[in-house]
């Protein structure tokens, strides 16, 4: 090619790219005034401290104006008609007089995510009035939204949005929202998420339907909005996308959603919304996402799906929907997440799953679905399956795991799976959640082969039978940071130095098998230990206290030691393990027989939430171990000391506190009287005497548990018990208690059990108890009572009543048997005894986060 053609031809490209793109060829200069103005607005704006913005930082007097970042110009004057300065770090500098007012040619204006903390929006916006979208989603301002907005006519689009609401939220008050639309018809798109409009369902409902009626998208979530849906709501039938969460609409879904023929997405989550949700609108082809999560109340069942159907997200969870899942679910064919946990929903799970081939999410979790897994039938693209509480049985040893190559999180927990665990599972490619606890999964586990390559980040075995070793493949798994075997039949010894090529392990809980734990660890493992928050080691054989604790785990917060064979002294380095940041402290029932002094100083170890030292052989005076624990538990062991004057002091937080069964003697201080949050209050078998404090009466606001038996406390029984006493029971049996039963007891309506046996308590019959709906067990036995037993009522008395001891007292009469055939609760045939009106033992369910129960052991004397 001669030079010369080669040099036409590049003139020719650069002409065609002058004249032939029509938008370089307008492109005008920005004008003068207009780049003044923007270099003023710049000047004046100010930034979060430290933060630079991206594009204003780029705007030179040097250049052209119209190729500065986020700046839009109309392409034959060269005004300024765009601005986008969103997620600037914009912290203030335009007010009424900002030069961003005067430049009046502007369409669209973006100033969402900035950082105006919350000062008022400027009202100088009504001289925009060629605006059509005005953004300014999550920019920070508060306050009133002025009226000007209301001026600007063209607005197709107006964002206000607010995802995280601070101190000062945007507000619709004065004017409110029919004011600010009524003149804006033109609007296709309305966000006021998160402004305050605090308005009844008639007038926001009918605002819109009067002003905006071509509306498409919707964006009222969080606005303080009260229902009902009304019905003038209908009009807007151009509606594609409604967000209306958190809102307290209480009220029923309309049908007349599914005569939206465009609609799209319906968000209501969080709505108090009942009644029965219209299948209809589940039927439209159009709707791709619907949200109606977390409205308890909330009924409706899935009908049957037609072939075409366009969902996206379907999100029911935390509704009362219920029946089974309809096999036409897998019409549902773009479905990426199907998120329908703690609902009603029953039966098996369908098999037509399988045509879900983009489902994702699969959470069915806390349902009552049951029947074996269609394993088969699941996608294989399935990232995520919850399934945990449900009824599910059947055994996954011979799923052929390896299909799901993308799953991360499989959830099986409290189901009741059956069969060994394949030991592919710990090894899947993607896999980084595994909770199979709380099954009946059996058998050994075996090796898994290259396990140091897998991604598993948590593995919750527990509350199953599995038997044997615990695999060392296990140990190889390099990403673990939570590993929970504890009740099953695992046997054999762990060397716990095995544990050091975990680096990221943080929880670790062995307890309750059949293992034998070896603790020793060499210095050198020493150095690459990981750092352990939760360590629970309950019933592994454990002879000594493990020495690693002491050196290298700075941030253990959680230990648990207890049912072993630590024999001896509790060294005092335990109180400082974690560097203040140990919480639960369980030492119970060992050998332990003292404390090492010096004991830590209560106000500095006030981390210290639960200290359990139950059944070892502890010796000497009560130690205080904490300012600020919730649950103390010295019971069971050989503590010889009165109790401390000022007890109060260290149970300001305390819910439980027992000290039964040791050697006590003294007076009970009045000062326990202060400890305003305790529920469980146990001094029984000790050598207490004295009076009972009378306060003790009156603290019965929140203690539900009071038991003072087997001491040898004199006196009679307080008669302070409040009105709206919630004491469940009063054990004050095996003392040397006189005079009468307090009649103020009667306000105690949530009693079951008062036991006042053995003790010298003169009275008659406390017919009066007969009004307390829950007493179930009553024991007078061995007092000096008297006179006839009788009722004041014929029928309904005592009708919980299951166990009474009125032996060896001076009652005289006969016992009518009209009495007896009152008594309902005790003439239930053998067989329809629930177990759970059973009195073994009355169980007092006092913290449901630790699942612990207090038990009175003493309700069958
Ligand atoms: C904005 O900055 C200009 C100078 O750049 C100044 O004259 C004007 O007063 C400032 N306006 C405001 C509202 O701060
Ligand atoms: C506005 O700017 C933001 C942040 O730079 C960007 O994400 C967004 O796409 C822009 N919006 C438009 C309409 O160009
Ligand atoms: C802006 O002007 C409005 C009235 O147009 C006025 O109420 C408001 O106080 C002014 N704000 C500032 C910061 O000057
Ligand atoms: C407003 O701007 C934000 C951030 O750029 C964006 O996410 C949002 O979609 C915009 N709103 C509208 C209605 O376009
Ligand atoms: C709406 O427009 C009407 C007629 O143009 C006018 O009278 C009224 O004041 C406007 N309302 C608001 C709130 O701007
Ligand atoms: C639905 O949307 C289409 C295109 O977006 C539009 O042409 C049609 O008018 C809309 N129909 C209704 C009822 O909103
Ligand atoms: C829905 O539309 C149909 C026909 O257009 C009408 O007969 C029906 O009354 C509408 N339903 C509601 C709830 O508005
Ligand atoms: C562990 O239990 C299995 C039975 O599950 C038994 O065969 C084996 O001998 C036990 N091993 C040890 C070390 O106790
Ligand atoms: C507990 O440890 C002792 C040695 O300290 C050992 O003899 C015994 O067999 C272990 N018990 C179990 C169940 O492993
Ligand atoms: C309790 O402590 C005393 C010494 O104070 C001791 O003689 C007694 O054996 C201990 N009882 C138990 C069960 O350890
Ligand atoms: C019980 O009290 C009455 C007087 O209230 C008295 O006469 C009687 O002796 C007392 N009984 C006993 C056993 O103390």
């Amino acid at each position: 090619m001669s030079h010369l053609l080669r040099s036409l031809l590049y003139s020719l490209f650069l002409l065609s790219i002058f004249f032939g793109n029509g938008k370089f060829l307008a492109t005008a200069r920005c004008l003068d005034e207009q780049s003044s103005l923007l270099l003023q607005l710049k000047a004046n704006l100010s930034f979060s401290l430290g933060l630079i913005p991206s594009k204003i930082s780029s705007w030179d007097s040097n250049t052209d104006c119209c190729s500065w970042e986020g700046v839009t110009c109309d392409d034959n004057v060269g005004h300024v008609i765009g601005l986008n300065l969103s997620s600037e770090f914009i912290s203030g500098g335009i007010d009424n007089s900002s030069s961003l007012f005067s430049l009046r040619y502007l369409q669209n204006l973006n100033l969402a995510i900035n950082a105006f903390n919350s000062s008022p929006i400027p009202s100088g916006f009504d001289r925009l009035l060629h605006l059509t979208t005005l953004n300014l989603s999550n920019s920070g301002f508060g306050g009133q939204i002025p009226i000007e907005f209301s001026r600007l006519t063209r607005l197709v689009s107006l964002d206000l949005s607010t995802l995280f609401v601070g101190e000062l939220p945007l507000k619709l008050e004065q004017p409110g929202l029919k004011e600010l639309i009524q003149n804006l018809s033109e609007l296709r798109t309305l966000s006021l998420d998160g402004v305050n409009i605090s308005a009844p369902g008639s007038y926001w409902a009918q605002a819109l339907s009067s002003s905006v009626p071509n509306l498409q998208v919707l964006g009222l979530s969080n606005c303080h909005l009260s229902g009902p849906l009304d019905f003038s709501l209908s009009n807007l039938r151009f509606l594609s996308d409604i967000r209306l969460d958190l809102n307290d609409i209480s009220a029923e879904v309309p049908e007349f959603f599914a005569n939206f023929t465009n609609l799209t997405s319906l968000s209501l989550s969080s709505c108090g919304l009942r009644g029965k949700f219209p299948e209809k609108i589940l039927q439209l082809r159009t709707l791709q996402t619907l949200d109606v999560s977390v409205n308890p109340k909330l009924g409706g069942s899935l009908p049957e799906f037609p072939k075409g159907a366009s969902f996206r997200m379907l999100r029911l969870s935390g509704t009362s929907f219920t029946r089974e899942l309809p096999d036409s679910i897998g019409n549902l064919k773009f479905l990426t997440s199907l998120e329908i946990w703690s609902c009603n929903f029953y039966g098996a799970i369908p098999v037509s799953l399988v045509r879900l081939t983009k489902l994702v999410s699969l959470d069915l979790s806390s349902n009552n679905f049951s029947g074996t897994v269609p394993w088969l039938g699941l996608p294989e693209n399935l990232a995520e399956i919850f399934l945990y509480n449900n009824r599910l049985t059947g055994s996954i040893h011979s799923v052929p795991w390896n299909r799901f190559l993308k799953l991360e999180n499989l959830h099986l927990r409290n189901n009741s799976l059956t069969g060994t665990i394949p030991s592919s599972l710990f090894t899947l490619p993607s896999l980084k959640q595994l909770h199979l606890a709380h099954n009946q999964f059996v058998g050994p586990l075996s090796e898994s082969s290259n396990a140091s390559l897998s991604p598993l980040a948590v593995l919750d075995l527990s509350s199953n039978n599995l038997e044997g070793p615990i695999p060392t493949s296990f140990f190889e798994l390099q990403n673990l940071a939570t590993l929970l075997l504890s009740f099953n039949n695992f046997n054999g010894t762990v060397h716990l130095e095995n544990i050091q090529k975990l680096g990221n392990l943080s929880s670790l809980d062995l307890s309750y098998n059949r293992l034998s734990v070896n603790t020793s660890v060499s210095d050198a493992s020493l150095s690459s230990f990981p750092e352990i928050g939760v360590l629970s080691l309950a019933s592994c054989n454990l002879t000594e206290f493990p020495s690693f604790l002491r050196i290298n785990q700075p941030i253990i917060r959680f230990l648990d030691l207890s049912n072993n064979k630590i024999h001896g002294v509790v060294p005092n380095w335990i109180w400082n393990v974690g560097n203040g940041l140990l919480v639960h402290l369980n030492l119970s029932c060992n050998f332990l027989d003292h404390l090492e002094e010096p004991l830590p100083n209560p106000n500095y170890s006030s981390g210290l939430v639960t200290i359990d030292l139950h059944s070892n052989l502890l010796q000497g005076p009560l130690p205080i171990l904490s300012s600020s624990a919730v649950y103390l538990d010295y019971s069971n062991n050989n503590f010889t000391s009165t109790i401390p004057a000022n007890i109060s002091s260290y149970l300001s937080y305390t819910i439980f506190f027992s000290v039964s069964n040791n050697r006590l003697h003294g007076e009970i201080p009045t000062s326990i009287c202060n400890a305003s949050y305790l529920q469980v209050l146990d001094l029984s078998n000790n050598n207490l005497s004295h009076m009972i404090p009378t306060c003790l009466g009156s603290i019965t606001w929140t203690l539900r548990v009071l038991n003072l038996g087997h001491n040898n406390f004199k006196g009679s029984i307080p008669q302070t018990f409040p009105v709206g006493c919630g004491l469940r029971t009063l054990d004050l049996n095996g003392n040397v208690l006189e005079g009468s039963v307090p009649t103020t007891l009667g306000n105690c309506k949530m009693l079951e059990v008062l036991d006042l046996g053995n003790n010298q308590i003169n009275d008659t019959f406390p017919f009066w108890l007969e009004s307390l709906l829950q007493l179930r067990v009553l024991i007078l036995r061995s007092n000096h009572f008297h006179g006839p037993i009788r009722s004041t009522k014929t029928d309904h008395t005592f009708p919980s009543l299951q166990i009474i001891d009125l032996s060896s007292n001076d009652f005289v009469g006969n016992l009518s048997s009209e009495i007896f055939l009152s008594w309902k609760a005790m003439t239930v045939e053998g067989d329809e005894i629930q177990s759970e009106h059973k009195i073994e033992t009355v169980k007092f369910k006092f913290l449901e986060f630790s699942q612990v129960y207090y038990q009175d052991s003493d309700a069958n004397k």
